[in-house]
């Protein structure tokens, strides 16, 4: 008998819904919202707004393109946290009535768990997956954090930011070269003509695993603020070397606490996730790196780097197997960690 389970994520700013069939999917469907662009950010009541009105023909959308009926789902997974509260509520609250309505059980992901796991969903019968234990480096617009997995159910963190995650560097920075919202794929982009030594930026000395990202953001203010004094175009003139020695700073740190864990753990493979892992630069540093050091590398599809559901659908369908459901009356949660 074949288990199909739909996820629907709703955590951020991305109305996603997927269906999966024994570990292999058959839709993901992603509405993006652009309302928040003219803003910097992500305004978390227009969010709601925008999941409310995207949340039914994605879901629709989403099993339409996998070829089934709503009455053919053995389960639905949904993200209940970490995220805002608001858009959060939307998603396990459709999740909820959609599964009363079919007399099915619901499933709680965790968002973050969702991103580790993301390298096991299939599109195919033969697709590799990892073997576990492995180490996940979580790099997003919330989080950087160096995860130990050993199973789907157990995971470590062994280390996170103390400060700001990769992504907000990467936002922030974007954001003071006057760049539009989210900047960590303009960033990427310019990085790719610029040079990555025209600019030094401080890096972190913190003990142990965690990661800071706040002393790097001040620098590079700085640097454009001392530069700007005598050369007032130095953004536009010098926007590809600025953004080329950020992401080198950036990749820096990361492999730096990267490497210690990987030295201490003694796994033998690495995969990356969140949105950042989306990043051209850190891709390939950490396939090189992989190869030096005689690692498997598991770099994801870029679908499945931001927000989705399908990585939603593929934690709900190991949860599923274990038998593991959630009662209905469970709350959303704005904030954890793995
Ligand atoms: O995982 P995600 O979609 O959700 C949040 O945690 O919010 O990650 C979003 C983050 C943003 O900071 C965005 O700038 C960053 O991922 N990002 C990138 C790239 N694509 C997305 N950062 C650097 N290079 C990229 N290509």
């Amino acid at each position: 008998m074949s288990t199909t389970i739909l996820g629907i994520e709703s955590s951020c700013d991305d109305t996603s819904a997927a269906v999966i069939t024994d570990g292999i999917l058959r839709s993901n469907v992603i509405a993006s919202q652009k309302v928040h662009e003219q803003y910097g950010g992500v305004v978390p009541e227009l969010a709601s707004r925008a999941h409310q009105q995207n949340i039914l023909p994605v879901v629709s959308e989403a099993l339409r393109q996998a070829g089934i009926k709503a009455s053919d789902l053995d389960a639905i997974a949904y993200t209940r946290g970490p995220g805002l509260l608001g858009s959060l509520l939307v998603g396990t609250s459709f999740a909820k009535g959609m599964a009363i309505g079919l007399d099915i059980p619901t499933i709680d992901v965790n968002h973050l768990h969702g991103h580790v796991l993301s390298h096991f969903i299939k599109e195919s019968e033969d697709q590799e997956v990892p073997e576990f234990p492995f180490i996940c480096l979580l790099i997003s617009g919330g989080n950087s954090q160096i995860i130990l997995v050993r199973s789907p159910f157990d995971m470590d963190i062994l280390g996170s930011t103390i400060d700001d995650a990769a992504g907000e560097a990467f936002d922030k920075c974007a954001k003071v070269m006057g760049l539009p919202y989210p900047g960590g794929p303009h960033i990427d982009r310019l990085a790719s003509e610029g040079n990555p030594d025209a600019y030094r930026f401080a890096k972190p000395h913190i003990p142990g695993l965690d990661y800071s990202f706040s002393g790097l953001k001040t620098s590079f203010l700085y640097t454009i603020r001392d530069n700007l004094k005598t050369d007032p175009d130095f953004i536009e003139n010098r926007k590809a070397d600025l953004a080329a020695s950020l992401q080198k700073t950036i990749i820096d740190i990361l492999l730096d606490k990267l490497s210690k864990a990987v030295k201490e753990s003694k796994v033998n493979a690495i995969a990356i996730g969140g949105g950042v892992s989306a990043n051209s630069g850190v891709r390939s540093a950490i396939e090189s790196f992989c190869r030096r050091h005689g690692l498997k590398a598991w770099i994801p599809k870029r679908s499945f780097t931001t927000d989705n559901a399908a990585m939603v659908a593929i934690a709900g369908y190991f949860k599923y197997l274990k038998g593991e459901f959630c009662p209905l009356e469970l709350p959303p949660y704005s904030k954890v960690e793995v």
